[in-house]
């Protein structure tokens, strides 16, 4: 299977927002828009990654929608199972709520909460024996680009957690590449940037599992409306993990219009 006959995905990172007025209103607006039937479930996964306190609300609201749109859970306890663990979600946790998704690795994450590889393993690991199917993030700075680091990185991050993928379990992994420098700056990598990348993302996925030319791998940073035709375009993007843009429902339909009628 070639990178271009994955199913692409669409999946909105709406972080720490919206108020609760304005989140019963986007996915609203949202479903109306999905009404017009132009997103077909086998053109297009939809996902939307609300606050951890609305996300079961936003779940219960999407349940009413024309198509399925999944919920998926920002963040998941490096803590398995039940207990004393102040403030926790666990993947049980969210497996007994029909979270069936969860971001995991997001560079958010890492850099203001400290959250190390092995960290990252535990969720990893966590999250794949309860069944849930992970979007793990990886992405460098401006400074590794600029020293030429980029790939290495990259593709490093891909490695940690190959320690605790299991075989078959590949096939719960989604990949986001979001560089850091272009999350929320209104700086998109190139299209050509982009594809060089998750072309290499690929490289790299395959030699680490039989599954790795059938992983998405979902570009994130500034994909707007306006951008998303052109990296839709790229044979190995599969799909976009959209912050800002996600929390306007047009320009977040448009987007995944952009990936369903590009790919
Ligand atoms: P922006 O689309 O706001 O740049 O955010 C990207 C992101 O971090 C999605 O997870």
């Amino acid at each position: 299977m070639s990178g271009s006959a994955i199913t692409p995905w669409v999946v909105g990172n709406w972080k720490m927002n919206p108020m609760q007025a304005d989140a019963k209103a986007l996915v609203n607006g949202f479903k109306e828009l999905l009404q017009n039937n132009e997103i077909k479930e086998e053109n297009c996964h939809l996902g939307v990654a609300p606050s951890m306190l609305a996300l079961a609300g936003i779940q219960q609201e999407l349940a009413s929608a024309v198509r399925s749109v999944y919920s998926v859970a920002q963040d998941v306890s490096r803590i398995a199972g039940t207990g004393a663990y102040t403030g926790e979600v666990s993947a049980e946790l969210l497996k007994d709520h029909q979270i069936d998704f969860v971001l995991i690795g997001h560079s958010e994450r890492r850099e203001i909460f400290g959250e190390t590889a092995s960290i990252l393993n535990e969720k990893v690991k966590n999250a794949l024996n309860a069944g849930l199917t992970i979007i793990y993030c990886v992405g460098e700075s401006l400074e590794q680009r600029e020293n030429g680091q980029a790939e290495q990185v990259v593709l490093q991050q891909i490695c940690d957690i190959a320690s605790v993928v299991q075989a078959e379990q590949w096939q719960k992994i989604v990949i986001a590449y979001e560089p850091i420098w272009a999350i929320g700056t209104g700086k998109t990598a190139s299209p050509e940037d982009a594809q060089a990348m998750h072309a290499k993302i690929r490289e790299g996925l395959t030699q680490i599992t039989s599954f790795g030319s059938s992983i998405a791998i979902l570009y994130g940073g500034s994909v707007k409306a306006e951008n998303a035709v052109e990296l839709a375009a790229c044979p190995d993007i599969n799909g976009a993990l959209v912050g800002g843009a996600s929390l306007n429902a047009e320009s977040f339909y448009k987007i995944a219009q952009a990936f369903a009628n590009t790919k």
